[in-house]
């Protein structure tokens, strides 16, 4: 065999099949175990660390700018007033404060003696951290010189809350203008429990990957196997003959994100066949990554993106590269 037929023995499969997909490695929240989650701080620990995806939420101000953070409106848990008092509950929603007043208030310390802190005990308190606005967040990025690093950025609305946050349509216009102007369209996918936002995100950025979010068990899940919920955009899975992976795929889905403790290895092999791309959430737990990457999901969101690195390392994932950066 010539060397010419070797190399093309070797390249073409590879120019056939196109590049293989690096295992995705998502910080959630930037990784709220090690730091204050949706965080300049938080942000630049993971892309010192290296990974390949940071995962946040977003929310629109009162005077329509886009901001990172994981509830509708203050956290009682995170937030505190210039007096140094956190917020008392339920906290007000982001669609009745402007930027300025949602930058007065400190969201670098969980509120000692909650369920919060308690639950992640390890976190690194960083007293006089701000809501970062999504633009922020971009200039980290590119502060970082990280030209590889994506964002899973999700809109958090409620079906049922429509008075908490702003309408789909708004919610999904001031957004895409946003991405339009900092030239990010190309870095980021957008995911949602609330599939109205996808289904306009597809029709109006086509080029976007869109996330859907699914949560099958547990007090709140967003989809049901046998009926439409008020998540799922009229998408119904008992037209799909109740499998989650159909119907994330007729609703014109490129990713499939399902809380782990929902994936099977069958819903893998499935939603591999119709060639969705599977990353769960949000595993912590080595035992539960190692399983996971043993069914063969595309990647995991974790709170712990150092051990979802050590953990991936392990099974030969090449390690995303680190852009050491500070906020
Ligand atoms: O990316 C999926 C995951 O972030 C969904 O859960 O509640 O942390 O936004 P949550
Ligand atoms: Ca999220």
């Amino acid at each position: 065999m010539s060397r010419m037929t070797r190399m093309a023995v070797v390249l073409l499969p590879m120019l056939i099949a196109g590049p293989a997909q690096a295992f995705d490695i998502e910080a959630h929240r930037g990784g709220r175990a090690l730091l204050p989650e949706n965080t300049l701080p938080a942000f630049a620990n993971a892309l010192s660390m290296g990974v390949s995806t940071l995962e946040l939420d977003l929310g629109v101000t009162k005077d329509r700018v886009v901001i990172v953070s994981h509830e509708r409106g203050l956290n009682p848990d995170l937030a505190r007033d210039t007096a140094g008092a956190y917020v008392p509950p339920p906290g007000t929603p982001f669609v009745q404060l402007n930027l300025a007043d949602v930058k007065r208030y400190d969201v670098g310390q969980i509120r000692p003696g909650s369920k919060y802190a308690e639950n992640f005990a390890q976190q690194r308190a960083v007293p006089g951290t701000r809501i970062p606005t999504l633009a922020e967040v971009f200039a980290l990025v590119r502060k970082s010189g990280d030209k590889a690093v994506r964002l899973n950025i999700e809109t958090k609305i409620d079906p049922r809350k429509p008075d908490e946050t702003v309408d789909p349509a708004t919610f999904v216009t001031v957004l895409l203008d946003l991405l339009r102007k900092e030239q990010f369209t190309d870095r980021v996918m957008i995911q949602s429990f609330d599939w109205r936002t996808l289904q306009l995100v597809q029709k109006q950025a086509p080029e976007i990957p869109t996330v859907y979010l699914t949560q099958q068990q547990g007090p709140e899940p967003n989809v049901l196997a046998a009926a439409a919920t008020p998540w799922t955009a009229g998408y119904n899975p008992a037209d799909y003959g109740g499998y989650v992976p159909r119907t994330v795929k007729a609703a014109g889905g490129k990713i499939w994100s399902p809380l782990y403790v929902d994936v099977t290895p069958a819903a893998v092999a499935e939603a591999h066949s119709l060639g969705l791309t599977v990353v769960p959430w949000t595993t912590n737990a080595e035992d539960d990554m190692a399983r996971l990457i043993d069914m063969g999901v595309d990647g995991l969101i974790s709170d712990r993106p150092d051990l979802l690195r050590k953990v991936t390392q392990q099974k030969g994932v090449t390690m995303p590269i680190p852009a050491p950066v500070t906020p």
